[in-house]
């Protein structure tokens, strides 16, 4: 595995390819979740590429990027056990210059849910995500459904913007409880372990009533609330269709239901395709 910081050394590295180029990107403190994307990226092409870059301009005033985690010499250690080519690992100065010119998130489908509760977020991820994709080259980029609305955001980012590469949607990893995976579980604490699984259980509740033939969104939104009585606040309980539409009855197979919600110091995000 090569390590690069720098834009002419990735390029360098890069010029000795041919064939099919697997990319993940990531913003380290790597876990089983990054880990099954990078397996199927491995599988799938000639070579990979994944980065390792705390993006600070999808991180709001008020939430704490330096807290954010970072375990660099794990990461190494996973990527090369993990057959990775190439780790991408630069500094805020090698991707941002002052002053820049910027891609927004759509208005509508940008601006609801995680959107509407981190207002700039879509923003800023979407700024690195075009950069990173750029630079890797990726025929395939490899992205978690548990970031559902950035994945949706990013494939219309790639169809608005011509781009010449296929994003490939990957499931949601979930630890023995049902718990959906995130960088941001090592804040739970003692008994918030418990209260977590909550977000997962709302979410088989909607399925059980829809595999029971329920269809209202309102009747299952309110019945997931119930579930998620064990969190300490929900941000949003919703029903949309896969291009975040939102819905007065499910439609099976066009149907994400997401939910948000604050256990103790994390802010928890889980979903379901139905
Ligand atoms: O999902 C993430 O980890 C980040 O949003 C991404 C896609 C690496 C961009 O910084």
């Amino acid at each position: 595995m090569v390590i690069v910081k720098t834009i002419e050394a990735l390029q360098e590295v890069q010029k000795k390819l041919s064939g099919a180029i697997g990319f993940v990107p990531t913003m380290g403190a790597l876990h089983h979740g990054h880990l099954s994307l990078i397996q199927q990226a491995r599988k799938e092409n000639d070579h990979l590429i994944v980065s390792i870059f705390v993006n600070p301009t999808q991180f709001l005033e008020d939430e704490d990027l330096d807290a954010y985690p970072r375990k660099d010499a794990a990461d190494i250690k996973i990527c090369e056990l993990a057959g990775v080519d190439i780790l991408f690992m630069p500094t805020i100065d090698v991707m941002y210059e002052e002053d820049e010119l910027c891609i927004g998130a759509p208005a509508i489908r940008g601006y609801v849910l995680e959107g509407e509760k981190r207002p700039g977020h879509f923003d800023g991820m979407l700024q690195i995500v075009m950069k990173l994709l750029n630079l890797s080259s990726a025929t395939n980029a490899y992205f978690g459904k548990k970031d559902a609305q950035q994945l949706a955001l990013i494939t219309q980012m790639v169809k608005n913007y011509f781009m010449d590469v296929n994003i490939i949607a990957c499931d949601i990893v979930r630890d023995e409880n049902g718990l959906a995976l995130s960088s941001r579980n090592v804040y739970l604490e003692g008994e918030e372990k418990q209260r977590a699984l909550s977000l997962a259980r709302s979410l088989k509740r909607a399925t059980k009533l829809i595999m029971a033939g329920e269809k209202n969104v309102e009747l299952i939104k309110k019945e997931m609330l119930l579930v998620l009585k064990d969190t300490d606040e929900v941000e949003y309980v919703a029903i949309v269709d896969r291009e975040f539409n939102a819905l007065e009855r499910v439609e099976i197979g066009n149907t994400i239901i997401l939910v948000a919600a604050w256990v103790g110091k994390p802010r928890l995000i889980d979903n379901i395709w139905i």
